[in-house]
């Protein structure tokens, strides 16, 4: 049996567009049991993201300071906000104990306080679910300090190449996930251990999860 990500962890979750990352991660991050604050970092407005906000105790992320109260935290920001992020970051470095949610990490590749996070989330205790389109996209350290994949199809040789350094899988293992379907191989790096995930419960059904969990947790503040 494969282990599935715990809660000091760092996933980085890989795929072309519309593959379903961002479902994967919001599934992943309904397992969390909420015990310290949520910042999800949200570069495109996505639609399921924002959704979020229907439940109760997920807010607009504000000001520059990790929040104190559990509860998801939304934090959306374009690319000309880099500054502003990095500063963010290095709050959320030297605060810890935050869980961070980074639906397109290429966004961070040059934010250095993200690096810093990368290398030392573990001992801080940030743990991070990132998503990212290409290898290429995102600095090393998405990869080298993974202890999870989660891998969708992948067209680029190259790319299956760059990941294949950093994980036990095999070329023919992409033949098990194909273009058009939902499937993603995890890995979990540490025991070589990989599983074929054919598909996930409903978005309604992981909504409610962690509207149950939050609920439990934001009553107790
Ligand atoms: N496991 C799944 N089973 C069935 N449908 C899925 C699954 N995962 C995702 N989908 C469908 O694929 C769509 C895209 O998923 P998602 O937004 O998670 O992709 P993404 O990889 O994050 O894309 P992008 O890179 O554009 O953000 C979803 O709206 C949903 O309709
Ligand atoms: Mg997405």
């Amino acid at each position: 049996m494969i282990r599935l990500p715990q809660s000091d962890q760092r996933l980085t979750i890989i795929g072309k567009t519309g593959s379903g990352k961002t479902w994967h991660g919001l599934w992943h991050l309904s397992r969390f049991d909420f015990s310290f604050p949520v910042i999800i970092f949200d570069l495109k407005g996505d639609e399921n993201i924002l959704s979020l906000y229907e439940i109760r105790g997920v807010k607009k992320f504000e000001g520059i300071k990790p929040p104190k109260k559990n509860g998801i935290y939304i934090l959306s920001y374009n690319l000309d906000n880099f500054a502003y992020i990095n500063q963010v970051l290095k709050n959320i470095y030297y605060t810890g104990h935050i869980f961070l949610f980074i639906d397109e990490a290429s966004s961070m590749k040059q934010i250095s306080s993200f690096q810093n996070i990368l290398i030392q989330g573990r001992s801080r205790v940030i743990p991070t679910i990132q998503m990212v389109q290409r290898p290429s996209n995102v600095s090393r350290y998405a990869f080298s300090e993974a202890e999870f994949f989660q891998i969708f199809f992948i067209s680029d040789k190259r790319d299956r190449d760059i990941i294949r350094g950093f994980t036990p899988l095999k070329e023919q293992d992409y033949q098990l996930i194909p273009s058009e379907t939902h499937r993603s191989i995890m890995v979990d790096v540490d025991r070589g251990k990989k599983i074929i995930v054919k598909s996930i419960d409903s978005l309604d059904k992981i909504f409610n999860t962690i509207a149950l969990k939050l609920r439990k947790k934001v009553n107790k503040i």
